[in-house]
């Protein structure tokens, strides 16, 4: 299998302290009546991976089957920053162990949290330790016993061997500089027969080199994308197998706006590669 050729743009430490910077803020800025979500409808969404603007509980309707995500608490809905619906791809039982990779404020470890029970438990790591603070005190808000939260990277998972049944993620793994790592560890930590469930934001077809190139539009979940193939790749290459990829449907106007939210109008036209290539996804894998 061969290697994904790394975008020779990005350093990686760069990278992560931008991000990290950028979920700092949003966390710190969050508020109950300010929400920022990814694949919403036209008016008013944020760009993926959230911004400031303040956008309707109907985003949540649009972007999560689960019924029960618009029935949290505000303070989590606010901070729901993901690209699709983990939870219902993941299809959990009750008393399985499920780990979130990049968990933000929680909301996809509250609605794991329900279906596993309290005989399950479910982990949610971030890097960022103000999305941390923020999770944890939507924890008590929420009263999920069976819910942790851990500060670390998820390239460097602070979770033992073979300890997970099921691996969920929303919109994060885009963001990570070595998602080759992220994959390995995912792989590392689930038991055998666990699953991957993620939602996230891939290509079809080469971004321009500068987008590539924006810092502020990898944060903003655009830059670090990976071309079908390739992220396909990355699993596998991690060892697991039955690779599923599905597209989910993203409006014209979620790029329009990530597009204007994250100032890449100059360097991207309306006609440009990125309208026509980038898009949500649904992916699951299996580790035997
Ligand atoms: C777009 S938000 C998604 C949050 C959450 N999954 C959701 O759906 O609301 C991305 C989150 O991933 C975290 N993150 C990004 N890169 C990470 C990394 N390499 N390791 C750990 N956390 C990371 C950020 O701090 C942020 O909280």
């Amino acid at each position: 299998m061969a290697r994904i050729e790394k975008n020779s743009f990005v350093v990686e430490g760069q990278v992560r302290d931008q991000v990290r910077e950028r979920y700092g803020r949003i966390a710190e800025q969050s508020s109950v009546d300010q929400q920022a979500s990814c694949c919403g409808p036209n008016n008013a969404v944020s760009d993926c991976c959230g911004v400031d603007t303040a956008v309707n509980i109907d985003q949540i309707k649009m972007i999560y089957e689960a019924p029960d995500a618009t029935e949290l608490p505000a303070e989590v809905t606010t901070l729901s920053l993901g690209c699709g619906d983990p939870i219902t791809l993941a299809a959990l039982q009750p008393g399985q162990t499920v780990l979130d990779l990049g968990s933000g404020g929680g909301i996809d470890c509250f609605l794991a949290a329900k279906r596993v029970g309290q005989t399950g438990r479910v982990i949610g790591v971030d890097m960022t330790a103000k999305m941390i603070e923020k999770a944890r005190a939507n924890k008590v808000k929420v009263g999920a016993d069976n819910v942790e939260f851990r500060l670390g990277e998820i390239e460097h998972l602070p979770v033992a061997d073979g300890s997970v049944d099921v691996v969920i993620s929303n919109c994060v793994i885009n963001l990570s500089p070595d998602k080759e790592q992220v994959f390995r560890e995912a792989f590392r930590v689930l038991r055998p027969g666990g699953k991957l469930a993620v939602s996230d934001i891939v290509t079809d077809g080469p971004l321009p080199d500068a987008v590539k190139q924006d810092m502020a539009a990898w944060a903003g979940c655009i830059a670090g994308a990976l071309e079908v193939h390739d992220y396909i790749g990355a699993i596998e290459a991690a060892g697991f197998v039955d690779v599923e990829l599905t597209p989910v449907y993203m409006d014209k106007s979620v790029i329009d706006d990530a597009v204007e939210q994250l100032q890449l109008r100059e360097i991207v036209s309306e006609d440009d590669s990125l309208y026509h290539s980038v898009f949500s996804a649904k992916v699951t894998a299996f580790r035997t």
